[in-house]
């Protein structure tokens, strides 16, 4: 057994420690686990001797939210480290750009950061668009398209990075392509572009930027729901609420 396959092992038991010390049974979505198995293969049913319930509410392992969770919350107790989210609006910021624009980049990746990462700007789009003008929710969900084509207008480059991500043949999908010549016609286009420009060269791990920096620029466009986010019938309720309580059985 190599290193890398030991310190899997060592995760997995752990893992399996923690949650047999749960009252519930926390079963993790097949989007978990797809890809490290194949999802339609039957999977085995987790050790539960005790007839534990399954788990229908908070994971007691991750860190509880508040009852009325804001986006401030989210970013706190659910998103990853977000230092490459907040220096790109700070990057917008003072380049003066419009507090949309800079929303927008400091929303840009929530997707990759709390929710899902393939298709990560639809993704985005979606969990805020009831919350934020129509603009920012249209540059979130269209700067994954864009970045991937130069614009010498502006002087955006295909990132050098996706040629060491992906490697020099890669091109994007048919989709992806028919999706960026709509967003090229479109009017809010600059708005995806920009979010790019601030994305890519954004990124400087000494540079320590907090998320107090923007709480007034979320509170002036980011409509925080009363009963908080999760909790408010919006179209993307659901969204945060799977986020706020991964594991829930359903
Ligand atoms: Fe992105
Ligand atoms: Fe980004």
């Amino acid at each position: 057994m190599d290193r890398l396959q030991e310190l899997h092992h060592k995760a997995d038991a752990l893992e399996e420690q923690m949650s047999r010390q749960l009252d519930a049974l926390a079963v993790k979505s097949i989007i978990y686990v797809s890809g490290d198995v194949d999802p339609v293969r039957e999977r085995p049913v987790p050790d539960n001797p005790e007839g534990r319930p399954f788990l229908m509410g908070p994971d007691p392992r991750l860190q509880p939210m508040p009852a009325k969770p804001t986006l401030i919350d989210y970013f706190r107790y659910r998103f990853g480290p977000s230092a490459h989210l907040l220096q790109s609006a700070r990057l917008a910021l003072r380049a003066g750009h419009d507090e949309k624009i800079v929303l927008a980049c400091l929303l840009h990746d929530i997707s990759v950061l709390g929710f899902i990462r393939a298709d990560h700007g639809f993704w985005g789009a979606q969990l805020i668009e009831p919350y934020v003008d129509p603009e920012v929710a249209w540059a979130v969900r269209q700067h994954q398209v864009v970045r991937f084509y130069p614009d010498e207008s502006v002087g955006y480059e295909y990132p050098e990075a996706y040629v060491r991500f992906f490697g020099a043949d890669y091109r994007p999908d048919p989709h992806i392509d028919r999706a960026y010549q709509a967003a090229r016609n479109h009017k809010w286009y600059m708005s995806a572009r920009l979010v790019t420009i601030n994305d890519l060269y954004s990124f400087d791990p000494d540079v320590v930027v907090e998320l107090d920096e923007f709480t007034d620029i979320i509170g002036r466009n980011f409509r925080q729901p009363e009963e908080g986010l999760g909790f408010d019938d919006s179209p993307s309720a659901h969204m945060w609420r799977t986020i706020m309580m991964p594991t829930r059985f359903l």
